[in-house]
């Protein structure tokens, strides 16, 4: 028997809620395979901003560091919402995934069957949809320096931020993006903006010249805005997305609407080496923490992920998973209401017709 170090950061809004869920399900999984976890839980965002000052406390980073994986819910809400960006909560979370060089965001979405109708899209486009997105995750637009406030010529203040990619931190998102979509349909999409924007060229020159590499896997370029707009008209195109940090979170939301909801997406966070961090796709959804009405399925499947991807317990992983697909009941869809009238209606005519040949049968005798 094994036993597993996980820091669990519950976070804020609905994190501790889903997170209860979420380790009911491991624990049961890990028991049925003789894997045991040994669960330490730390603060991270809001909660630790009101606890210590600080997002994300020496501690909490320490203990992430100890362990074999992070499985994180969710962090931010209403009431920290005017802080400076580093003190926010949002500014814990990017620290702890820079702290841990969490680099590499795999982001599976994934439509099942019974969810087909859930989606606000018809269920012939969504149906068998099965996309997974390589975001790059400690670089790009919300880490490039310089960054800031100033004053223009004019006088009027001013916000900026800078996009930068270096080609080592492309490569190296390239490399995993290239090797996940060898395991899967061998296709793979690279998402930029290249048309305008010289980091979006860098990219593109790096991800092709990794790409010779790999001649056993398709490999394909769009405009993030043709992607956005390709991912609505027709999602089946797409196998592995590879892109960068902001596209990748943009592109990750759309793409929770294919399968219903945003609280279906979960994802793993992975550095080179070193723990890697679990954490849902969705934030801290304030809107409805509380009210027991948050989906649990993405901190489920978050938790599997951390299973497959971060522990090596490919059998526990498979576990969670049939387990949280067992509590999707199939929907009183359109499809599935026909099926059952016509099923009512086969069975009308077939007794009917048995009762008119015995009674004929009686008459003749
Ligand atoms: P959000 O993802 O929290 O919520 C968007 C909408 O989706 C809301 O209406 C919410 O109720 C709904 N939703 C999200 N998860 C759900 C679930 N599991 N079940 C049911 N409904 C769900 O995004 P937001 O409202 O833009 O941001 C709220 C806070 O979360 C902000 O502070 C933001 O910075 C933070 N955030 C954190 C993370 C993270 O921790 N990884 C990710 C995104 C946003
Ligand atoms: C996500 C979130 C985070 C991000 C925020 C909360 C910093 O939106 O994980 O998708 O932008 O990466
Ligand atoms: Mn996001």
């Amino acid at each position: 028997q094994a036993t597993h170090k996980v820091t669990v950061l519950p976070g804020d809004g609905i994190g501790p809620e889903i997170t209860k869920v979420a380790l009911q399900v491991l624990e049961a999984a890990g028991k049925n395979h003789g894997e045991d976890f040994k669960i330490q839980e730390h603060l991270v965002g809001g909660a630790a901003i009101d606890a210590t000052g600080q997002p994300l406390p020496e501690e909490t980073l320490a203990a992430c560091r100890a362990s074999d994986a992070v499985l994180l819910a969710a962090i931010g809400g209403y009431k920290w919402d005017s802080l400076p960006s580093a003190s926010r909560p949002e500014g814990g979370l990017l620290a702890l995934r820079t702290g841990l060089n969490a680099f590499a965001n795999l982001r599976p979405a994934v439509v099942l069957p019974q969810l087909a109708d859930g989606s606000s899209l018809k269920r012939e486009v969504v149906e068998g949809v099965d996309i997974m997105i390589v975001r790059e995750l400690v670089g790009g637009i919300y880490f490039g320096q310089p960054r800031g406030f100033s004053a223009n010529e004019h006088g009027h203040k001013t916000g900026y931020n800078t996009m930068v990619y270096s080609e080592p931190e492309v490569e190296r998102i390239a490399h995993v993006a290239f090797d996940a979509a060898r395991k899967r349909r061998k296709r793979l999409c690279s998402v930029d903006k290249a048309n305008v924007l010289e980091v979006s060229q860098l990219w593109r020159e790096v991800v092709t010249r990794v790409g010779k590499e790999y001649p056993d896997v398709e490999l394909s370029h769009m405009y993030v805005d043709n992607a956005a707009m390709q991912l609505l008209r027709n999602p089946k195109e797409f196998d592995t997305v590879v892109t960068g940090n902001i596209f990748g979170d943009i592109l990750s939301d759309e793409a929770s609407m294919l399968t219903g909801s945003l609280g279906m997406l979960p994802s793993a966070s992975i550095p080179s080496d070193g723990p890697g961090i679990f954490e849902p796709v969705h934030g801290s959804a304030p809107d409805i923490a509380g009210q027991d009405l948050a989906n649990p399925m993405a901190m489920i499947l978050s938790a599997a992920m951390m299973c497959r991807y971060g522990l090596n317990l490919p059998q526990v992983a498979d576990d969670m998973e049939a387990a949280a697909l067992l509590g999707l009941l199939p929907k009183w869809t359109p499809r599935i209401r026909g099926l059952v009238l016509l099923n009512l209606l086969v069975l009308l005519v077939a007794t009917n017709w048995v009762v008119l040949r015995d009674t004929e049968t009686f008459f003749d005798a």
